[in-house]
């Protein structure tokens, strides 16, 4: 999708989860554009909606009612083997806890996205992937010889390498030191700017949204408020 056009559009969404006998709004009649290159932080205290949004967006689960689009896609109307080519194709997940398989070295988790797709030959896009996080000395280290910030590098590496619509970041710096936070966060603002893919990213630091273009304050699965960023 070309930058400027909307790769994610959610029109009066609301997702409502059923524990037991109550029911939970996580999400209430939310709409949002959200343009090609665009990076937009989300933010709100813990159960807001964040984490439900981006599973969403994700086309990891639907919305109970309103519809949501990728690249205008619509995910309600797709498919099951739609989803999977969606969530494969144009879709990256960055997780607070990496989720690297800890048994592959670096460059053999970030080669998976593109083994899944197909790919028989996978290394050369994978290093390359890794280059651009600044990771290529890392590529034959397992996940356990990486700190905490280095498995963050190898996993944005991993979200990226198929050339995903949108990467999707899930308090991507919530278990980092604040020196590899902002490594992580310098990485995802360049992957906007520099490679157009559009980020959303779920945060509970007021100071890195701060990054990202908008941010879109959630409270009780309603937006609150929507402002600038840099
Ligand atoms: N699978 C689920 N089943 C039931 N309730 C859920 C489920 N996932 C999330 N919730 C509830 O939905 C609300 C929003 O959760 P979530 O999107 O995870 O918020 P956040 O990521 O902002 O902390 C919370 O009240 C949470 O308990
Ligand atoms: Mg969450």
């Amino acid at each position: 999708m070309k930058s400027g056009e909307t790769v994610l559009r959610f029109s009066g969404v609301s997702k409502r989860y059923f524990l037991a006998d109550r029911a939970v709004d996580a999400l209430r009649d939310v709409s949002l554009d959200i343009a090609g290159g665009e990076f937009v932080a989300l933010t709100g205290r813990s159960g807001c909606g964040k984490s439900t949004f981006l599973n969403l967006a994700g086309a990891m689960d639907f919305p109970t009612s309103g519809s949501v689009a990728i690249d205008r896609l619509r995910t309600e109307k797709m498919s099951a083997a739609e989803l999977d080519a969606v969530r494969r194709g144009r879709v990256g997940f960055v997780f607070q806890f990496f989720q690297l398989l800890p048994t592959l070295s670096a460059v053999e988790n970030v080669e998976l996205p593109l083994q899944l797709a197909g790919d028989r030959r996978p290394r050369a896009r994978a290093l390359e992937a890794l280059e651009l996080v600044e990771a290529n000395g890392l590529a034959a280290r397992l996940p356990h010889q990486l700190s905490g910030g280095e498995m963050q590098r190898v996993a944005i590496a991993r979200a990226l390498v198929h050339s995903p619509s949108v990467v999707l970041a899930d308090e991507p710096i919530g278990n980092l030191d604040s020196e590899s936070a902002a490594v992580v966060m310098r990485l995802l603002r360049r992957i906007a700017d520099e490679l157009r893919t559009t980020v959303v990213m779920a945060t509970h630091s007021l100071e890195s949204a701060a990054v990202a273009d908008r941010i879109v304050a959630l409270r009780d699965g309603r937006i609150e408020t929507v402002s600038k960023g840099v």
